[in-house]
């Protein structure tokens, strides 16, 4: 399990979009049960974008499932994220061909570079690193995207090249 510290408080907007989608999730299928986790979840991370603490309390409350099994569910899985994200959203890849082209030591120098851990954002909002599975570029690899754009054929010095390109062309912004 990856570790996702609780960084942020939900806004009062949040905290309400992610209590009318557990509503209607829970609504919509008419039952509680434990099965109907990742459903919730999903549908509080598109309602919000990402997923509150207060968000698996109502959860907790409303489904009958313990609040530490909905977020064991929720750190689980790197395509949820118990944290807001960045404007620039970093997806490492470190499945088979990438992490044997070295993208353990591609993640390091990223961490190094905006200083956080993969599943963690900048203070200032910008960056979000996570780790994925292949990202369907193997022949690129070692790879990860910066936001919908693929980089391949990475090095430690390319890979802190483009976050630092992206970051000056927001600052000139
Ligand atoms: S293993 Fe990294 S893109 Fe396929």
């Amino acid at each position: 399990m990856k570790f996702q510290p609780f960084l942020e408080k939900a806004t009062d907007e949040e905290t309400a979009q992610a209590r009318a989608a557990v509503d209607e999730v829970l609504s919509a299928y008419g039952r509680i049960g434990r099965d109907l986790i990742l459903p919730l979840l999903h549908a509080v991370q598109d309602a919000c974008g990402w997923i509150p603490e207060e968000a698996m309390k109502y959860m907790s409350e409303r489904n009958k499932v313990p609040f530490s099994d909905i977020y064991g569910v929720a750190t689980f899985y790197e395509l949820l994220s118990t944290n807001r994200e960045g404007k620039h959203f970093i997806r490492v890849c470190d499945d088979v061909s990438c992490f044997l082209g070295g993208s353990s030591d591609i993640l390091a120098v990223l961490e190094e570079e905006l200083g956080i851990k993969r599943g963690e954002t900048t203070k200032d909002g910008m960056f979000t690193i996570k780790v994925m599975p292949c990202l369907g570029v193997c022949e690129k690899a070692p790879a990860m995207l910066i936001d919908q754009e693929v980089h391949g054929n990475l090095t430690c010095e390319t890979a802190r090249e483009w976050v630092r390109r992206m970051w000056y062309a927001d600052s000139a912004q």
